[in-house]
């Protein structure tokens, strides 16, 4: 009988970075047993963001409950779905439905997560830093990358506009993203992610989605999303 601790697993599995809390286990197989994953995801804290000018207390709390609500969900998805595996249960429609959901579930927690950490910076992009450097590289100055990443954002429909980077060319691409579960890119890292749901800016600033724009560019956190970048 083979065995794999729960440090070994999340290793395996690329768990490590979450906020996870531990649960109950259970072998899925007879035949080869370990610790199978059962661990929550916890909602992380960015109450430290309350103050950032341009966002008001009452929306940036609007959206820290809807953040929860993710991560929540996220937990209640793959609870069921382990115990539907767990029960045989994997041919019925139920099961089906539930993966499609963890997409839009796991994607809305992580999202936010990244949103909210790559904001509250205090300074303007480090011109002479890697992530200017390549955003110039990229797209021939940083205005124009501004202009497009702008662009994409104040396109019609909700949705989220993340910077990615494509982690086998190295390549930085802004893309528009319709739905959490839908149209990311494979194999690529966000790096600056912007929210254009309407809960991200309508209590504050109604239609006009581009003055929240501009008061989400006063508040990035350059240094943030410049560590995600890999060389
Ligand atoms: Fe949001």
């Amino acid at each position: 009988m083979k065995s794999i601790k729960r440090r070994e697993f999340l290793a395996l599995t690329g768990l490590t970075g979450a906020a996870l809390v531990g649960r109950a286990a259970f072998s899925a197989r007879p035949d080869i047993r370990m610790e199978v994953n059962t661990m929550a995801y916890t909602a992380k804290d960015y109450a430290k963001l309350i103050g950032m000018p341009g966002f008001s207390e009452t929306l940036l709390k609007n959206h820290f409950t809807l953040y929860q609500g993710y991560v929540t969900n996220t937990n209640k998805v793959l609870d069921i779905l382990a115990q539907m595996l767990k029960d045989g249960k994997t041919g019925l429609p139920e099961y089906a439905e539930l993966k499609r959901r963890l997409g839009w579930e796991f994607n809305g927690m992580r999202l936010h997560e990244r949103y909210f950490e790559n904001l509250g910076g205090k300074a303007g992009p480090e011109m002479n830093g890697k992530l200017a450097k390549k955003l110039v590289e990229e797209f021939g100055s940083f205005e124009s990358w501004e202009k497009d990443f702008r662009a994409t954002g104040a396109m019609r429909g909700i949705g989220w506009v993340v910077l990615y980077q494509d982690a086998e060319t190295g390549r930085l691409i802004n893309f528009w993203i319709n739905e959490h579960d839908v149209s990311h890119p494979a194999g690529c890292n966000p790096i600056l992610i912007m929210d254009v749901f309407e809960h991200a800016y309508m209590i504050d600033y109604g239609l006009k989605r581009a003055d929240y724009i501009e008061a989400f560019f006063k508040n990035i956190d350059w240094t943030a999303a410049a560590a995600r970048l890999k060389s």
